[in-house]
């Protein structure tokens, strides 16, 4: 089995530490652990090692499944994973752009076929169902979307998710900004059988740091990755189920904080790219952008490397995405972060 590089995180571990102004960063900025009461009275595993069965009980029942149908992981990347060592044998497809796990992971498991958003970086069912074949095992989405920030609506999720059961293959959704929008769509574990939904706390509750995350869907499923997770990490972090549940507890409240950073932010930026002329995703949900690069650049890496060179600002480059033309902003940080950064990223271009 072999793994491609992750380009995105490759690229933040060359330039991440040095640089001033982290403006790529995908989730929203970190709660204080003040807020929270951090000790969980011992530091033994977590048992049974598929979480706490009351608290899965609560997760599963946000997505219409049970404690047996939820399996809690060290945050969504590795829900992900053993979502896709569970099902993925012969062929998955993957709608992109998207996180780079969520196809990486797959196609060293077997082959991929990408099937590209639609103008505007909308979800096409059309497409996705025209790219199954007989030993198709898994459709893979991110919905809502990272890197355009684009939230598909739920005529065409459910669209895709019944085409996928027509056809016995499973429908995967990291869901992992879900909860940041407005009116959150049903999660995909929830449209039947064959859907699974993978997300945690570290993008829409700024918890990344406790490495939290769950998988629901159909038992087999679960327990497949359950099987292999006995051999990742075995059991969840303790400090991170003993926070994840207040924060669950404290969600109408955390949750509402955080959607209005990602309003607010979102007009700042909304204003700043009007003023100096660049076009973007218009994003709906979470607190990503794809903004295009202007004229004068190679591309995204190349507009990258020397904005971190010039103004130490990290943007993340298109070209992790498949999309050189495009790169990624962040908009989930401190505002006053946000704002140097802007002002950095402004100063840059006018000198462009
Ligand atoms: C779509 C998506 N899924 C998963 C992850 C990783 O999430 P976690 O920190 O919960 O492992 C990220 C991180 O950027 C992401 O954007």
């Amino acid at each position: 089995m072999e793994i491609e590089p992750f380009a995105l995180e490759r690229w933040f571990a060359e330039v991440e530490h040095d640089a001033d102004l982290m403006l790529a960063e995908s989730g929203v900025r970190p709660l204080s652990p003040d807020r929270f009461d951090t000790d969980p009275e011992d530091l033994g595993y977590v048992i049974p090692t598929a979480g706490d069965p009351e608290f899965r009980a609560e997760v599963g029942a946000l997505h219409d499944r049970s404690a047996a149908e939820t399996l809690f992981t060290c945050g969504t990347q590795e829900a992900n994973f053993l979502a896709f060592l569970a099902t993925v044998e012969s062929h998955a497809v993957v709608v992109t752009p998207t996180y780079g796990s969520l196809s990486a992971v797959p196609r060293s498991l077997g082959e991929v076929t990408e099937v590209p958003l639609a103008e505007g970086w909308r979800l096409d069912p059309e497409a996705v169902v025209g790219a199954l074949r007989p030993d198709t095992d898994l459709v893979v989405l991110n919905n809502p979307n990272n890197p355009t920030g684009r939230y598909h609506d739920a005529a065409a999720v459910r669209a895709v998710y019944e085409a996928c059961a027509d056809d016995d293959t499973h429908l995967l959704c990291d869901e992992v900004y879900r909860l940041l929008a407005e009116k959150p769509q049903p999660p995909v574990a929830s449209l039947g059988p064959y859907g699974l939904s993978t997300a945690g706390v570290s993008k829409s509750f700024g918890l990344a740091g406790l490495r939290f995350g769950w998988l629901c869907g159909p038992e087999a499923v679960v327990d497949a990755a359950e099987r292999w997770k006995d051999y990742t990490t075995i059991a969840p972090p303790r400090v991170g189920q003993h926070v994840a549940r207040q924060a669950l507890d404290d969600r109408a409240e955390i949750l509402a904080a955080n959607r209005r950073l990602a309003a607010d932010h979102r007009a700042v930026v909304a204003d700043f790219l009007e003023t100096h002329g660049l076009g973007w995703s218009d994003p709906d949900c979470g607190v990503n952008a794809f903004l295009e690069v202007p004229d004068g650049f190679d591309g995204g890496e190349e507009f990258c490397r020397r904005l971190v060179e010039a103004e130490s600002v990290v943007l993340a480059p298109g070209e992790a995405f498949g999309h050189p033309d495009h790169v990624r902003v962040g908009y989930g940080l401190p505002r006053e972060e946000l704002e140097e950064g802007l002002a950095r990223l402004g100063s840059f271009l006018e000198r462009a």
